[in-house]
């Protein structure tokens, strides 16, 4: 009986163990994204393995640590590579940190992504703030048994990514002279990228970006009532939108070319926080 809540528990006493203060805010870094980490000060790096049940992601682009540390006053977890269920992961794997990070107290969640552009209008390496998602992946990380420690049964679904810390992220890239684009996401499975025909259905039914991840995090962070705040790095536009095929070394490009700008959108969300 509820295996699941004492594993998160004892990862997340080890990281409290191993880390001293405690983390306010967190952020799970995506594909290529993960240099934030190294901008934290007095920093803990704990590798996933070192944590126990802590499940690891194989993906090239995913470091695989959690490093705690300061940006200015406060405390900030970053988790540099997160696991996906196109890995073969079940989504209690693919949200055990998302629990880790609430059952240590976190109380704002910062999500991060490389997503395919469907929107026309958008660019390779625009950020886009996600307003809302799709969740197509076919599952939900709440299936089975719920646990009343983490939340309820039905957990509201309205305001998943927070209006106030999506207001913060416009102040913020303001701020910076930077531009940012607002959005709905669509989470699939993958790993296969979609068919120029899901992606115009995808577009049909309100889509502006489309990735592999996030949604079943947001739902976990919304289920402890975590407020959230979902960031895409739209790392290339989706299949069918340009004349040429899609390749992950595109993402990786992309999200590298963006990272000062996206690490600077993060720091100055935090100072807002
Ligand atoms: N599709 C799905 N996932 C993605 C994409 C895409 O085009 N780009 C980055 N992650």
């Amino acid at each position: 009986m509820n295996v699941d809540y004492d594993r998160v528990r004892q990862a997340a006493d080890a990281v409290r163990t191993k880390s001293g203060a405690l983390p306010e805010v967190a952020v799970v870094l995506g594909s290529g994204l993960g240099d934030f980490a190294g901008t934290l000060g007095a920093s803990v790096s704990l590798p996933y393995q070192s944590l126990p049940h802590w499940p690891e992601s194989r993906v090239v682009g995913h470091a695989g640590r959690l490093v705690i540390g300061s940006m200015g006053p406060k405390r900030v977890a970053a988790l540099a590579g997160r696991c996906h269920a196109y890995e073969g992961h079940d989504l209690k794997a693919v949200t055990f940190a998302v629990r880790v990070m609430g059952l240590l107290g976190v109380r704002t969640l910062i999500l991060t992504n490389a997503a395919g552009g469907i929107n026309t209008t958008f660019a390779e390496g625009a950020l886009m703030v996600i307003d809302d998602h799709l969740n197509l992946t076919g599952n939900n990380p709440l299936v089975g048994e719920n646990d009343e420690r983490f939340g309820v049964r039905f957990p509201d679904m309205t305001e998943v990514y927070s209006k106030r810390l999506r207001a913060i992220a416009d102040e913020s890239a303001r701020a910076q002279r930077l531009e940012l684009r607002h959005g709905v996401y669509a989470a699939l499975l993958g790993p296969s990228y979609e068919t120029p025909a899901e992606i115009r259905y995808l577009r049909a039914i309100g889509a502006e970006a489309v990735g592999m991840s996030t949604a079943a995090e947001a739902i976990v962070a919304q289920h402890m009532g975590m407020e959230v705040l979902g960031i895409s790095c739209i790392s290339n536009m989706a299949a069918g939108v340009l004349p040429q095929p899609l390749r992950h070394d595109e993402v990786m490009e992309t999200t590298r070319r963006v990272r000062t700008e996206f690490i600077g959108l993060l720091e100055a969300i935090i100072a807002r926080l």
